[in-house]
């Protein structure tokens, strides 16, 4: 029994702690800028939006009650398997992918919702230039591209348009 429980206490362990180093730790965002994200990021119903390292599924859910199709990557695989179940009721709109997004080649989407760390914000800029399908709409929360004026910034979220 102690085994299992160290099995299970490790795995969580790995799962959170091992996130660190390749990308953001978990953190929520909040309803506020969930709010704010959407409205930047304007989209309407039947159009695609990506988030990538997307928690709980919360900014999906919020999306995909307005009708917009969803894809989530989540590295963390706890909070993949979260994200997955609590988003099983819009299953029609939201897809969830277990992986890290930066080896993962994304779909065709409308925008981008992230909440990441300053250091990868650069790197982002450089796969929205690449990404094949134009014009797309990066929403970031509380970190900006150091390069690049947002074209709209409201309460921490940025906004930023690839054409
Ligand atoms: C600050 S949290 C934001 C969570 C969610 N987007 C939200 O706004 O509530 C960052 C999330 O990105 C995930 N993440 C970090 N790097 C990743 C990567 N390379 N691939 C997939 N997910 C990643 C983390 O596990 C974490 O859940």
């Amino acid at each position: 029994m102690a085994a299992i429980i160290l099995i299970i206490v490790l795995f969580f362990l790995i799962s959170f702690a091992g996130v660190i180093f390749f990308g953001a730790p978990y953190l929520p965002t909040l309803k506020l800028q969930i709010k704010t994200a959407l409205e930047l990021a304007d989209l309407s119903k039947g159009q695609t939006l990506i988030e990538l390292g997307c928690g709980d599924g919360r900014v999906l859910i919020a999306a995909a009650q307005e009708g917009i199709n969803c894809v989530g990557y989540e590295l963390n695989p706890v909070m993949a398997l979260i994200a997955w179940l609590r988003t099983r009721r819009y299953s029609s709109l939201v897809k969830i992918v277990w992986g890290d997004f930066w080896r993962k080649s994304w779909p065709e989407a409308d925008a981008i919702f992230v909440f990441l760390l300053d250091k990868y914000m650069d790197r982002l800029d450089k796969k929205c230039i690449q990404y094949p399908y134009k014009p797309l709409k990066l929403v970031s929360f509380a970190f900006s591209i150091k390069a690049k004026k947002p074209i709209k910034t409201a309460n921490g979220v940025f906004l930023y348009h690839y054409k």
